[in-house]
């Protein structure tokens, strides 16, 4: 009895000790509840595995800086969206829709799906891919699951208001369709002024439907500098430029559209808040940073993708592109920065993420 009484004693010191010590953060709830992921490779953590298509990457050299190896994020190490997880508090990676299983869709869900985008034939030229109306449809999935887990609407609602829902799709809308006219008939049915507006158009229709899924806090990001990756410049060119104009000015049309909706939509649906990230704020990186060549040897995909278990070059932390389109872990680590604690509106504007957490 005496010695049961001693041990008991003992652990609770250690529990108190372990109080005093550990950071607060150990115990710490995440900032929110739930974070949802939409879009594309820049999202994707493993929703292509079992698709047939050129756009999937699970073998290495992808993931050689993530613990659990290849497991489809197309990059080294952990992307965009890990790094947000983390800073937002959250313990674990949100999971892929295809892997999902359980409570832990409690903490969100991730729907991107390499080489897909804001319109339903794009990058069908790479093979099959989860477009954004059907990554709404499987969060309507989602959505019921949780219900019934929860049997609770009103805490169901409630759970799902608090979230942060990140759209990120655009990039192939461009890459994997307009830029691809052997492909796509949108080259020749619209001008890039055109094709930007109804992109936008599409988009917000998107947006609306999440809204009435019970979605309200948005983190939607603009198309980034497409047109200065070494895909992009090897395929065609840059005459004369840094980079390939044509398709920087299609991503600036997109953007230039893309930000007036943020605007509109903060102000006609109640109680949602809508925040733009422009991820081109910071893509170049330090100065120190390569950014003409990837850090891994090209030959897979469509030609953007590392060549199947080749020899990365030796200092990944000090690249912008991992492969010809995909940046590094390093790069995606200050992008992640960026959009959670940019005080810059060019960057984040109304908010950061950081500031759409606590709204
Ligand atoms: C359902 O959830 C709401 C909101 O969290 C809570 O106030 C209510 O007590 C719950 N109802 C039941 C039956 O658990
Ligand atoms: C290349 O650049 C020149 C000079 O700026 C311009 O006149 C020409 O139209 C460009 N060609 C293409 C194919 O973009």
């Amino acid at each position: 009895m005496e010695r049961k009484l001693e041990l008991m004693e003992l652990v609770a010191i250690s529990v108190l000790l372990a109080l005093l010590i550990l950071p607060n953060k150990a115990n710490a709830a995440p900032q929110v509840p739930c974070y949802f992921i939409f879009g594309d490779s820049l999202s994707d953590n493993g929703n292509n595995n079992n698709l047939l298509t050129l756009a999937k990457v699970n073998y290495p050299p992808y993931g050689i800086d993530f613990p659990q190896g290849p497991t489809a994020r197309f990059s080294n190490g952990r992307n965009m969206h890990d790094f947000i997880a983390e800073l937002l508090g959250f313990k674990d990676y949100i999971p892929a829709f295809a892997n999902s299983r359980g409570k832990s869709i409690f903490s969100g869900v991730n729907y991107a799906s390499g080489s897909a985008g804001i319109r339903d034939e794009t990058g069908t030229n790479l093979g099959i891919c989860v477009p954004l109306n059907e990554q709404i449809k499987n969060h309507k999935s989602i959505i019921s699951r949780i219900t019934r887990l929860m049997q609770n609407d009103s805490a169901t609602d409630l759970l799902l208001r608090q979230c942060i829902y990140s759209v990120q799709i655009g990039s192939n809308d461009y890459i994997n369709n307009y830029f691809k006219p052997e492909f796509y008939e949108t080259s020749r049915s619209f001008t890039p002024s055109e094709y930007a507006t109804l992109l936008v158009q599409q988009l917000s229709l998107q947006l609306k439907t999440l809204y009435n899924y019970g979605a309200r806090k948005f983190a939607v990001y603009g198309v980034g500098q497409i047109g200065c990756t070494p895909y992009a410049i090897s395929v065609y060119g840059t005459n004369g430029s840094v980079c390939v104009e044509k398709l920087n000015e299609g991503a600036a049309l997109f953007n230039d559209r893309l930000k007036p909706l943020i605007h509109q939509l903060n102000n006609n649906l109640p109680d949602a808040k809508f925040i733009y990230l422009n991820p081109s704020g910071t893509a170049t990186g330090p100065a120190t940073f390569v950014t003409n060549s990837p850090c891994c040897t090209i030959g897979g995909g469509g030609g953007e993708l590392c060549l199947r278990n080749s020899k990365p070059c030796s200092r990944p932390w000090q690249y912008v592109f991992w492969d010809a389109v995909h940046p590094t872990e390093a790069l995606n680590k200050i992008l992640a920065d960026g959009a959670y604690r940019s005080m810059s509106p060019l960057e984040a504007s109304p908010l950061n993420i950081q500031q759409l957490a606590m709204y």
